[in-house]
């Protein structure tokens, strides 16, 4: 069966058929899945199990591997292969961690709106994200159009926003929840980048609102003017218009451009078990001549 995609919305989130990610991919598969992501930004396979191992095959096929927040970090990890980020909510044996436990600083992190790793240069491209075990109520996944949500600003916003960076920080969206307990050497292995609040994406051609909770300051203004701007930004980014829910079921695989979307979880019982697995590529920053 040749490869189809079904459009969700006119122009985001589109779910694929006919393809096993299991297995390589001919590269006239790879180039109509990267010309699907620059036109849908965020693509769902349905009943795609896979092991890690093939995971990150799969996602090698659209660029260097970036590893988030495993840089500089000595944690102990439960999956053997280092290019895949576990975001299951249990410890190195597998049981459903207390909810009180430091690990789910991370995982309930991922419940604000963000562009994973946009606190990294290079930051992230694609997300790969394989649901395994998902609680039978809430843990949905959703997504924001950040195209859609640019084109929908005033004249007045856009030209305010032009040239203006945005400081991105990895620990910002930690702190906010009371600190994840990250040690100096992780602290250090990811200081601050500077980001462009509107970039265009070299693929469809489009700007793009490029904000989130990594974002914590404005180059060159007072820090409660920048943070009010950023978190206007991010309401506006994120009307239900410009939204995709996602409902899991088990092997599940989504895909997303974190150039162009943001995504968060929704909240769960966190006595449940959640347990999905992430890999991620770099922006493959282009030459300036
Ligand atoms: C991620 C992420 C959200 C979720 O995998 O990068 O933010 O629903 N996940 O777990
Ligand atoms: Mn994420």
């Amino acid at each position: 069966m040749p490869m189809k995609i079904e459009p969700l919305n006119t122009d985001f989130a589109a779910r694929v058929a006919g393809i096993d990610l299991s297995q390589p991919l001919s590269d006239q598969l790879v180039s109509a899945i990267e010309q699907a992501m620059a036109q849908y930004a965020v693509l769902v396979f349905r009943n795609q199990p896979m092991t890690d191992d093939q995971h990150a095959a799969f996602t090698r096929h659209f660029g260097p591997i970036d590893k988030g927040l495993l840089v500089g970090s000595k944690r102990k990890r439960r999956l053997s292969n280092p290019d895949v980020i576990d975001l299951a909510n249990v410890d190195l044996e597998g049981n459903v961690l207390p909810a009180s436990n430091i690990r789910n600083v991370s995982l309930i992190a991922n419940q604000f709106w963000h562009s994973d790793s946009s606190f990294k240069n290079p930051p992230a491209k694609y997300s790969i994200l394989c649901g395994m075990e998902l609680p039978a109520q809430g843990g949905q996944t959703e997504f924001a159009d950040q195209r859609a949500a640019y084109d929908a600003l005033s004249d007045d916003m856009k030209t305010r926003l032009q040239g203006l960076v945005a400081e991105h920080w990895a620990y910002h969206s930690r702190n906010m929840l009371g600190g994840g307990g990250q040690s100096p050497e992780e602290m250090d292995a990811l200081p601050a980048v500077q980001w462009p609040i509107v970039h265009t994406i070299p693929e469809s051609g489009r700007n793009s609102l490029f904000v989130g909770i990594h974002t914590r300051e404005i180059e060159g203004m007072g820090t409660a003017e920048a943070r009010m701007l950023l978190h206007d930004l991010l309401e506006h980014a994120t009307q239900r218009q410009f939204v995709y829910r996602h409902e899991w079921q088990a092997n599940d695989v989504l895909m997303w451009d974190n150039q162009c979307t943001l995504h968060r979880g929704r909240a769960y019982d966190l006595s449940q078990l959640r347990e999905l697995r992430r890999c991620t590529t770099e922006v493959v920053m282009q030459n300036v001549v």
